[in-house]
């Protein structure tokens, strides 16, 4: 199946309109959850601030334009600090490095931004528990049960450890993704939030959710999780069961969207029971797909495209910022918490969102 390039250069005109507004005002401030589809910048303590700088990336890896990387490389003080000082630290190295630090040296060749890398991945080891095989999501290491979870957003922190090259590192990766395929999803391939673990035994004890509508029903942007972090685990692994856990994922999400491609927060709500949209799980899951491609036969291939084609166009058509001029983000109708951060543009959504672009238009290496 071919796109049609000439609509995928249009939607990113768009984002890179949006881009412009945004780059002088994100001078060491982080983009995240926006307020009437505005963002305000953060301080860098949150999981999310390494998106603006990998937007910055990609529109760098896209149209060589040095503007990009040398507002990219500017941020590199500030993980540098966050990682060497400890400072709000959980699994979510993997978002913050990978983007930051391992975008750069992928594309500049930079020891320094190499060497931080490497160092908030060890960081991450310092997570796993030897004895349940998993890498605890948040809190100091050392609370106990029930506090201490897997959760399925960590596959997206693997390619981390996958990258660093430290054989312990990737196995370490390895065993996690066992652990959360093991736990997190359950057998008709929709998943779990979270898993409480005992962390002394490494027991997993009990599927829970975190920012879902219930503990049994499905958080979109978790499914999305899943079907992008199994897809990544499979290129660094080429374990089988990584690649039919990421194909099945697929396929209980593709059951669930509604009538314009667009899911609903939690599969509970359909459109004969509707609620509001996360547009970031849309954006997330169509970066998933567009990594099974290249795993998959050709037949395969074709379907998929043809669902991310007709995702990614609904995206623009109907939750794009193209006629918010104040706006500077590139969707709305993102979540984060369905009471709290809801409705808006969310940077991850708006980062998944140009990764598919450029994917679409390009054969680029990704960051992950
Ligand atoms: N990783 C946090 C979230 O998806 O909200």
């Amino acid at each position: 199946m071919n796109i049609e390039r000439d609509h995928y250069e249009k939607a990113l005109e768009h984002v890179l309109a949006k881009v412009e507004l945004a780059i002088d005002e994100f001078v060491d401030k982080f983009p995240h959850v926006s307020s009437n589809n505005v963002y305000s910048g953060e301080e860098n303590t949150l999981w999310t601030a390494s998106f603006f700088p990998g937007i910055c990336y990609l529109a760098y890896e896209l149209t060589g334009d040095n503007k990009y990387l040398i507002h990219s490389e500017s941020y590199l003080d500030s993980f540098e600090d966050r990682v060497v000082n400890h400072k709000h630290i959980s699994h979510d190295l993997g978002f913050l490095y990978t983007l930051s630090c391992v975008a750069n040296y992928k594309l500049t060749g930079s020891e320094r931004a190499h060497k931080i890398a490497l160092l908030a991945a060890e960081m991450l080891t310092e997570r796993y528990n030897e004895q349940g095989h998993y890498i605890q999501a948040w809190g100091e290491m050392g609370i106990s049960y029930p506090d201490v979870k897997i959760i399925i957003d960590t596959m997206l922190n693997l390619p981390l450890l996958y990258w660093s090259g430290s054989k312990r590192n990737y196995e370490i990766a390895l065993s996690h993704a066992r652990t959360a395929a093991k736990y997190l999803i359950r057998e008709d391939y929709s998943s779990y939030h979270t898993y409480l673990m005992r962390p002394e035994t490494g027991e997993a004890m009990i599927g829970k959710t975190h920012q879902g509508y219930a503990d049994e029903s499905t958080w979109a942007r978790g499914q999305a999780w899943a079907v992008y972090g199994f897809a990544l685990s499979y290129r660094y692994t080429k374990e089988p069961e990584f690649l039919k856990v990421a194909k099945e994922t697929a396929r209980v999400f593709i059951n669930n969207l509604p009538k314009d491609s667009v899911p609903y927060w939690d599969f509970s709500f359909t459109d004969d029971h509707p609620d509001i949209k996360d547009t970031s799980a849309a954006a997330i899951f169509c970066c998933g797909l567009l990594e099974l491609c290249q795993y998959v036969e050709a037949n395969q291939k074709d379907e998929y495209l043809a669902i991310v084609d007709r995702v990614m166009r609904s995206l623009y058509s109907n939750y794009s910022t193209k006629e918010l001029d104040t706006s500077n983000g590139f969707l709305t109708e993102g979540v984060y918490h369905r009471n709290h951060g809801a409705r808006e543009c969310v940077i991850w959504g708006d980062y998944f969102y140009l990764e598919a672009i450029v994917r679409l238009l390009s054969d680029t290496k990704t960051f992950w």
